[in-house]
């Protein structure tokens, strides 16, 4: 039988490793959408991102969302993120690309303004 302490305790605990599972990265965008790595031509909206190379892994993330913030400037633009969060489906793989991920331009629009082209983020799934 739990006691009140313990179930604090978990809770606590619980809510560290959700704040331990947002991971800081790099977001640019694109704006062609197929075909795509995961999905061929078939189109999966505009909620979009493409996995850099340390994140793909063989094509094993296609298909998972996830919940995408900006945090802020990685270049003068002062102040580029909007605020809001955005959660997106990987559906493709951006070998080259200049940051932990590609957002489509939708995606990357609704948390950051698009002339900064690079902003800092942080991620989950
Ligand atoms: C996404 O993450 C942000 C920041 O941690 C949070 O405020 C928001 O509620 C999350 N959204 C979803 C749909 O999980």
């Amino acid at each position: 039988m739990m006691n009140l302490q313990a179930l604090i305790i978990l809770g606590t605990l619980a809510g560290l490793a959700s704040m331990a599972s947002a991971t800081p990265g790099t977001a640019t965008f694109y704006t062609s959408y197929v075909p795509s790595a995961c999905y061929g031509n078939t189109q999966e909206g505009t909620m979009i991102a493409a996995a850099s190379d340390p994140l793909w892994n063989g094509g094993a993330i296609c298909g998972k969302m996830f919940n995408v913030t900006c945090t802020g400037p990685t270049n003068p633009v002062p102040h580029p993120c909007t605020g809001n969060s955005v959660v997106v489906k990987i559906v493709d793989h951006c070998p080259g690309c200049g940051g932990t991920l590609d957002l489509s331009k939708e995606a990357f629009t609704a948390i950051a303004d698009p002339v900064a082209g690079i902003i800092k983020i942080e991620y989950n799934e």
